[in-house]
Order: structure tokens, then C-alpha cells, then sequence
């Protein structure tokens, strides 16, 4: 008996080993020579995946709107959780509460929000569960990755999070990102390419900024950066003083923007001085012209003081755009008036500006999205910049352009 015990523990080992150095996953990944595509996680950007809410609150901020539920329900995206009166229930749901003591937000008493379907694609295909085009989003290449032959929530995989948070306050979310690359690229047997779209890109920055080179080497086939507002974007700071209601009539901006300025993420992602000269005027009123200099005052003077200290929090977190140590593939829209500055009457903050406008993608100046350039000889990996002429911020994602670049850096070698 022992021997025969001996020896089936011995083949075990031996099948062990055996299928060890058979898998192709081990063996591309150690002699990097991996011939197959490499499965996809796609990074959203702001306001760019759902959200879940469920409440039992205190109290409520008028009566038409829900103390309870019993379940989660969508919190974003929801048309009719945005049409007059319910946006009060919603902005009271959405907001978050900045502590200063702790320098992190936390959501209202008896609200919890959650990410739903991290690892899976529906939550940035569609921002909408309904499926409706208004909220279509990551879909176009998603769809286009699967008539490639991907596999949704296999070997094309979402990442969303919260992103009225900065990197600092989603720790968590960097570790399931990592693990989830991990298996995905043991698995599917190549490094992983990752895909983010705005905002996302500073999350991914942050993320490949704090991983060991010798990891980003095993685990990171390349960067695909779409849209990336690597310097901050000026269209925040009309955000923080008027509100922005994106150009729904129904929305009231002075009424949107309680609930954007308590949104960290709106201040992260104001311009920086990696990107602007410092005596460039962003803000001007009757009584003061405001820089990038000048933020600690801008946030004073448009009532919310907080803000400076949310700026400061995440200031430090990608202002060094320290290059990411993989190859990157950096592509942008050009061409569309974006917002360079704003000119407010003596009613300032409480009135909508006049918008100068300049080079960008409608959200993202030309100036910040073609940072990545500075990366080229600042680190071994190659950094391709591709500039896409009358590409608009979000319509980027289904143009043909974009998604024929992708099939290119999907399925070469
Ligand atoms: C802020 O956090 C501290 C420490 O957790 C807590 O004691 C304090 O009550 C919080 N402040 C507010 C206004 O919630
Ligand atoms: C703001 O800058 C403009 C242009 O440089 C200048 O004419 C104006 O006087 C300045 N306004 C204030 C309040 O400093
Ligand atoms: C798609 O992008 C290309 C390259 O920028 C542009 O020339 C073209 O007009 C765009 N197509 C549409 C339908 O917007």
C-alpha cells in the first residue's frame, strides 16, 4: 500500500510538472513570445460605469422621493431619476460628504452606493441598463472585440469603479485590478492590454506608476490611452463655479453642480502645471482674473473652501506623469471647440460664463491629451501619439478609426 501510494503521488508530481511547462499560458509568459491576442480590461472614465444605490435614510430632502428600498436599484444611469424634482432625490443620493478630519468622502447617513459587475463589460457598455442609446458607451468596442473572436467577461473584461473618488480613496480597487490581470494573463497565456477611456487613463497612470517594472513586464502587453486628459481640463472649473448640465435643458446647472462639487474627481481632474503656463487666465470676473495659481482663492470665492483642500488631497497623485513603463498607445480627438476659459459677469458664480473656446475634443484640451508625448525617450517602450481629427470626446469610441487602430493593436503580433 505505501508504495503504491508512493508512486501515485510521485505521477501526480510528474503530471504536475509536466502540465506546467505544457501550458502555453506559462511558457509565452515566461519566454514572452506570446503569439496569441491578449485579453482586454477596459478602464472607464468618468461618470463612465453604473452605479447602485440602496437606502434607508433619516430623512429625506422632499417627499415625493424614496426613504427605502429594499434592493439597489440604478443610481447611474437613470433618465428618470434626472427629470425635475427626482434630480433632488438624486443629487441627495449622489452627493458625498467630505470629512476634513479624515480627508476622504463618505455617501449620506442610509445611503449605500456600489460598483455593480466589476470584471464584466455590460457596466461601461451601456451606461443605462435599459439599453438606451443616450447612455451607449464602451459597446462599439466591445462588439467589435467579439466579432474578433472575444469573449465577453472572459478574455474582454471591464474594471469599473467609483469615479466621484480619486485613486486615493479606491484602494481596493487597485488590488482587484492587479489580481484580475494576474488571472487574466495566466489564463488566456499573454500579458494583458489594457484599454481606458478619459479619466480612466489617470486611473491607469496611477495604477502602472505603482506597480515594480518587473511586473508591468510579466503582466502588461500595452496601454491603449483614448481620450486621456493626462494635464487636468479646463471645463472643471466652469463645473465647480456655475455647474455643467452637459447640454440637457432639463437639467438645471446651478442645481447639478451641489452634487459635482462633491465629487473629488472634479477637482482632481483640474488643469495642472504640467500642462498650463502658470499665467494663463482659466477664470476671469468683473474682480479677478484666476490661474492655475490661484485655485486655494477660486474655491474660496465660489463658496466651496473644501474644494481646496480635495485639490491638494489628490493634487500629488499623476502631477508628475511619470512615465508608465509600458507601451503606449495615445489616441486623441482634435478639432472640436473645447473650453480653454471662462468669462463671468459680476453675478459670478450663480450665472452661466461665456466659454472661449480652443483645441480639443469638446472636453479635453489638445494641450492635455498630448502629454504622452513627453514619455517618448523617457522610457524604453515605444509611445505612439494618434491624433483624430474631429473626433469628439465620446463619439470616439464608435468611430471607425478608433476601432480599426484597435483591431491593429489587438491582433498583431
Ligand atoms: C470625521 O471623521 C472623524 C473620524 O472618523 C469623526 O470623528 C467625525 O465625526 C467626522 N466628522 C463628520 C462631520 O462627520
Ligand atoms: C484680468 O486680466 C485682464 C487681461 O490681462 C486685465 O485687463 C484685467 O484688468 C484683469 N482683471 C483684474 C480684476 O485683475
Ligand atoms: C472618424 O475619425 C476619423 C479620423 O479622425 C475622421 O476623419 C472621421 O470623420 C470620423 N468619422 C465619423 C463618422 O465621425
Amino acid at each position: 500500500m505505501p508504495s503504491s501510494y508512493g508512486l501515485m503521488l510521485l505521477l501526480l508530481l510528474l503530471l504536475m510538472v509536466l502540465s506546467y511547462n505544457a501550458s502555453p499560458v506559462n511558457k509565452c509568459l515566461r519566454e514572452k513570445s506570446c503569439k496569441t491576442r491578449p485579453p482586454v480590461v477596459l478602464i472607464p472614465g468618468d461618470l463612465g460605469n453604473q452605479l447602485e444605490a440602496k437606502l434607508d435614510k433619516p430623512s429625506v430632502v422632499h417627499y415625493v422621493c424614496y426613504k427605502k428600498t429594499d434592493d439597489y436599484f440604478t443610481l447611474w444611469l437613470n433618465l428618470e431619476l434626472l427629470v425635475p424634482v427626482a434630480i433632488d432625490c438624486w443629487i441627495d443620493n449622489m452627493r458625498l460628504i467630505y470629512n476634513q478630519t479624515t480627508r476622504s468622502t463618505e455617501a449620506p447617513p442610509g445611503v449605500i452606493v456600489r460598483v455593480p459587475g466589476f470584471g464584466k463589460t455590460y457596466p461601461l457598455e451601456f451606461l443605462d441598463p435599459s439599453k438606451r442609446t443616450v447612455g451607449i458607451y464602451f459597446f462599439a468596442i466591445v462588439q467589435a472585440l467579439v466579432d474578433w473572436g472575444y469573449t465577453r467577461d472572459e478574455d474582454v473584461r471591464g474594471a469599473p469603479y467609483d469615479w466621484r473618488k480619486a485613486p486615493n480613496e479606491n484602494k481596493a480597487y487597485f488590488l482587484e485590478l492587479q489580481k484580475m490581470i494576474e488571472e487574466m494573463a495566466e489564463k488566456y497565456g499573454s500579458p494583458v492590454l489594457l484599454m481606458a477611456h478619459s479619466m480612466g487613463n489617470m486611473y491607469t497612470l496611477y495604477f502602472l506608476n505603482q506597480q515594480p517594472q518587473a511586473w508591468k513586464d510579466r503582466y502588461i502587453k500595452a496601454f491603449v490611452a483614448l481620450a486621456p486628459p493626462w494635464g487636468g481640463v479646463t471645463k472643471t472649473l466652469r463645473v465647480v463655479a456655475s455647474g455643467d448640465n452637459d447640454h440637457i435643458p432639463l437639467i438645471s446647472p446651478l442645481k447639478i453642480r451641489s452634487q459635482q462639487r462633491t465629487a473629488v474627481t472634479t477637482t482632481w481632474l483640474f488643469p495642472y502645471a504640467n500642462s498650463w503656463s502658470a499665467d494663463q487666465v482659466l477664470v476671469s470676473t468683473p474682480n479677478a482674473n484666476y490661474t492655475l495659481r490661484d485655485y486655494q482663492r477660486f474655491f474660496s470665492d465660489v463658496g466651496f473652501p473644501e474644494g481646496w483642500a480635495m485639490r491638494q488631497d489628490t493634487e500629488p497623485l499623476v502631477s508628475a506623469l511619470e512615465p508608465p513603463g509600458v507601451t503606449v498607445h495615445c489616441l486623441y480627438g482634435s478639432g472640436v471647440p473645447t473650453a480653454e476659459a471662462f468669462h463671468y459677469d459680476a453675478s459670478f458664480p450663480d450665472v452661466e460664463p461665456s466659454v472661449v473656446e480652443g483645441d480639443g475634443d469638446g472636453t479635453v484640451n489638445l494641450v492635455s491629451a498630448t502629454q504622452c508625448r513627453r514619455w517618448s525617450g523617457r522610457q524604453p517602450q515605444p509611445v505612439h501619439l494618434v491624433e483624430l481629427p474631429g473626433n469628439e470626446h465620446v463619439a470616439m469610441l464608435l468611430n471607425g478609426t478608433t476601432v480599426a487602430y484597435i483591431k491593429n493593436v489587438v491582433l498583431s503580433p
